[in-house]
């Protein structure tokens, strides 16, 4: 940071000034840039408003000295037009992460569990390093490469297909006579260190804005809309995994072999693969590629251990987003020590008083942090970090950087210890800790602008809405000109559009578009609806359980109205049943049905929209597709995890007691009241090799 940044904007001289404003329109676009087109916001939106409003502030001071690219005459980035999207044949998942040993062993004795192996019994693992860059997936068709795409959301991402083919490591044509009819390669885009500080030295020789890692650079380079710049960067490229696959010649059963088969086909392949029999040599291969981390000429963040055997992966399946049959063993933290300007407290959407340490900037391991978190009131306390202190801050991988501990707890003069606000920051509510909670929240509720408008964000956010042109800042910008108050407003916008006409930097087009955008959310997937709700714990993974569950917004209201009036009732029974949704999950999604505003909030919304009723997900054509089942006894072909996960993967829904709703009970060795019970009401039971036929073995 300059100078001219510690001063006021009132003790400017206008050379100070102008320099000033260069500075800001060059940081804000940044800025704009990482948050608009790379989902990789820096910094707070708190700091991000405080530079437009210093930037502003200048102006008002210096008008003659404003820029033909101020940041004030624009608003928010460009979206990352220009790509078309491309749906992913098979989403692309992300992992799971463990961070010490115990995790690691962990990850394997859910799989000998989920399995019903012996606790001794080995599993093959394939061990890769975690390549720090951009994932791509690659169609190929008859052999030839036809459509390349960036991750997006994991199932729909960007046509980058035109620069992957300038990426080496891609065969443009499979080598293999008999290649699949169909398949999707998956893989890390990354930009090797010897190239990238070359090009960050041509490119300060330019006076060009630098990349911050080799990521980065990598992101940038693919993301290009004219192809020429993508091929003057070399670019490489490993491939690591298979999604779709349709018509196999000589189908692999090891991942080992499906990584060989990749290589024979002309794709690059991380040559420190190897398979271990046994977890120990996994982590003793772990430790091999810690030390020769800094000696290889990509950047690796960790190891990824996967089941070896494709059919044993086949039958581990997924939880939520992540395989159980793969994991990453990230490598430890990178540390800096630099000061602790203050402490901030943020508001979020669930009223949470979250504590954000504010850092003199200092590069981490590669990047620079500015902000890092404080997680709560008794974490600081714990920790005894005071505003002024010399503080270790550590960052590991994508995580969000924490303060680890003060350096220097002894100095004299040191500030007074840190004291949590009892009040909120934001509209003065009390924020109060419930018992046995670490959270402090505000009890402003909708009245609190803070909540509201991180609820609003959320609403609009990648997952949930995601309403094309309408992102964070004009959510913001139209929150706070009353615009848009509640989400039930956005589909009302058409109404103002002549207020919309009215606002800078909105013209005919602008507005036709964004109205255009909302209208084509108007109809809407339930899971996303349900996401979009911002309901404490219920991420993008529980909204999917839900909706596959209830099917319809009226059912799955009516039942949690229902479980809202009698906490024990069949109603609150059938969704504490639900795979993965504890009572913890639960409670909180009654609570939200247990508020009169939620209830309005959701009428006003089912007014303006059409839930699209879920679809049971996977094999429609299953026979047990919709149906609900109960598994009772002990099974001896598998496991119950895995039963009642098979089951759910074929769109069945699984249930723990038997009623006039059961279709089928799955009667395994011993089976005590359930099965009674089925032969009283006259449900149909299966035997567990009846069921396995049923479902095709
Ligand atoms: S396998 C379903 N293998 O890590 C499993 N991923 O945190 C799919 N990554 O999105 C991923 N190296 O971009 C796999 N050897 C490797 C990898 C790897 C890097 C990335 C990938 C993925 C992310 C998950």
């Amino acid at each position: 940071m300059g100078k001219e940044a510690e001063k006021a904007p009132a003790e400017l001289s206008p050379g100070e000034a102008k320099t000033e404003l260069k500075r800001l329109a060059k940081e804000i676009a940044r800025h704009d840039q990482l948050y608009h087109q790379k989902d990789a916001p820096e910094i707070s939106d708190a700091e991000y408003d405080s530079l437009t409003k210093r930037n502003k502030a200048i102006e008002a001071l210096f008008p003659s000295l404003k820029r033909t690219d101020s940041p004030s005459a624009r608003v928010g980035a460009e979206p990352a037009a220009g790509f078309a999207k491309v749906r992913h044949l098979h989403p692309m998942l992300s992992l799971d992460n463990a961070f010490t040993r115990e995790d690691v062993a962990d990850f394997i004795g859910k799989i000998r569990r989920f399995l019903g192996r012996k606790d001794e019994a080995d599993i093959e693992l394939n061990v890769e390093p975690k390549i720090d860059g951009l994932s791509a997936n690659l169609r190929y068709e008859d052999g030839k490469f036809t459509i390349g795409a960036t991750r997006g959301d994991g199932t729909v991402g960007e046509d980058i297909t035109a620069n992957l083919k300038h990426v080496a490591g891609i065969p443009h044509t499979l080598k293999d006579p008999k290649p699949p009819k169909l398949i999707e390669i998956r893989g890390e885009v990354y930009f090797p260190h010897d190239a990238f500080f070359a090009l960050n030295k041509e490119r300060e020789k330019a006076g060009e804005p630098v990349f911050a890692n080799p990521r980065n650079a990598a992101a940038g380079s693919v993301r290009q809309l004219d192809p020429t710049i993508t091929k003057s960067r070399p670019l490489k490229f490993f491939a690591y995994a298979m999604g779709e696959v349709q018509g196999w010649h000589n189908e692999p059963k090891l991942h080992s072999e499906a990584i060989d088969r990749l290589k024979k086909w002309g794709f690059a392949v991380n040559p420190k693969t190897r398979v271990a029999k046994r977890l120990d040599d996994a982590l003793e291969l772990y430790d091999e590629l810690a030390k020769e981390r800094a000696d290889l000429n990509y950047d690796i963040d960790g190891v990824v251990y996967k089941v070896n055997d494709l059919a044993l992966q086949n039958r581990l399946g997924f939880v939520g987003r992540a395989p159980r049959w793969a994991t990453a063993h990230k490598f430890p933290a990178e540390q800096a020590v630099t000061t602790l300007n203050d402490i901030a407290i943020q508001v979020g959407r669930t009223g949470a008083l979250t504590p954000v340490a504010k850092l003199e900037p200092i590069t981490v391991g590669g990047v620079v942090v500015s902000n890092a978190t404080l997680h709560n009131e008794d974490e600081i306390a714990r920790k005894d970090v005071r505003i002024g202190d010399k503080v270790i801050v550590q960052r590991a991988g994508d995580v969000i950087p924490q303060i680890v501990s003060v350096v220097d707890a002894d100095r004299k003069g040191r500030g007074k210890p840190y004291k949590f606000p009892e009040k909120c920051p934001v509209c003065g509510s009390h924020a109060v800790r419930e018992e046995g909670e670490v959270v402090r929240r505000c009890t402003g509720g909708l009245i609190c602008p803070a909540q509201a408008m991180e609820r609003l964000r959320h609403f609009v956010s990648r997952g949930a809405f995601d309403i094309e042109g309408l992102g964070y800042k004009h959510i913001e910008a139209f929150y706070q000109d009353d615009l848009v108050k509640t989400p039930a407003d956005i589909f009302r916008l058409h109404r103002r559009r002549l207020e919309l006409l009215d606002r800078e930097g909105w013209g005919e087009s602008s507005v036709k578009n964004l109205l255009d955008a909302i209208e084509a959310r108007r109809t809407i997937p339930l899971d996303r609806f349900i996401y979009a709700l911002g309901i404490r714990q219920v991420g993008e993974a529980t909204a999917k359980l839900l909706a596959r569950h209830y099917h319809s917004l009226e059912e799955w209201q009516a039942s949690m109205l229902a479980a809202v009036k009698d906490r024990e009732g069949a109603a609150y029974q059938d969704l504490n049943n639900i795979d993965q949704i504890g009572e913890s999950v639960a409670g909180d999604i009654l609570d939200f049905f247990d508020e009169k505003h939620n209830l309005e909030a959701l009428k006003a919304l089912a007014k303006e929209l059409t839930v699209e009723q879920a679809q049971a997900i996977a094999a429609t054509s299953s026979p047990v597709s919709g149906k609900t089942v109960v598994f009772t006894g002990a099974l001896t072909k598998m496991t119950r995890d895995e039963a009642k996960a098979r089951a759910e993967t074929l769109g069945a829904k699984v249930a723990s007691s038997v009623s006039k709703k059961t279709d089928y009970v799955i009667v395994g060795e011993d089976a005590g009241s359930k099965a009674a019970k089925a032969a009283e009401l006259g449900v149909t039971m299966l035997s567990e090799d009846a069921w396995l036929e049923l479902i095709g073995g």
